[in-house]
């Protein structure tokens, strides 16, 4: 029965249903995330979306913002990010890296964790 419940939540998980925006298109954690990292978002942003070194890049995760901001952001950079024309990231792979980006949980609050011993 356990099983059967986490086996199911995978599955909503692959197919982008806990995505943080509801209109997004679906797409693969997995396959973005090989994606993400493929394409050097990882090199400003951080593997987890933790944002880069001395400002090289935002923090994007958790809790991205709407897709077609995260689509335009892509498309038609605001500022120093490069552009990442249909050519080399596709509407899947977009959809797939935004799954991807998604799915990052937040980390445990630092008051949760236990004070290191001397
Ligand atoms: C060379 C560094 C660099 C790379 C590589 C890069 N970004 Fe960025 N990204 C930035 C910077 C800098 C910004 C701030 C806005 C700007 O300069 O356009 C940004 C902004 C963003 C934002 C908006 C965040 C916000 O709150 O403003 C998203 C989403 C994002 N990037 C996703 C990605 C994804 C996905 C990839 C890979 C496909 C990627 N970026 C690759 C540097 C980078």
């Amino acid at each position: 029965m356990k099983q059967s419940l986490v086996a199911a939540l995978a599955l909503l998980l692959q197919a982008g249903a806990f995505a943080a925006d509801p209109t997004a298109p679906a797409g693969s954690v997995e396959r973005g995330k090989e994606l993400y990292l493929k394409n050097v978002c990882y090199s400003c942003h951080g593997t987890v979306g933790q944002g880069g070194d001395r400002g090289a890049g935002p923090k994007i995760a958790p809790d991205p913002f709407p897709y077609v901001a995260f689509e335009m952001q892509l498309r038609t950079p605001r500022g120093n990010m490069p552009r990442y024309p249909e050519a080399f990231v596709s509407r899947q792979d977009m959809a797939d890296i935004y799954a991807y980006i998604a799915s990052i949980q937040a980390g445990p609050k630092a008051d949760s964790l236990p004070l290191p011993k001397r």
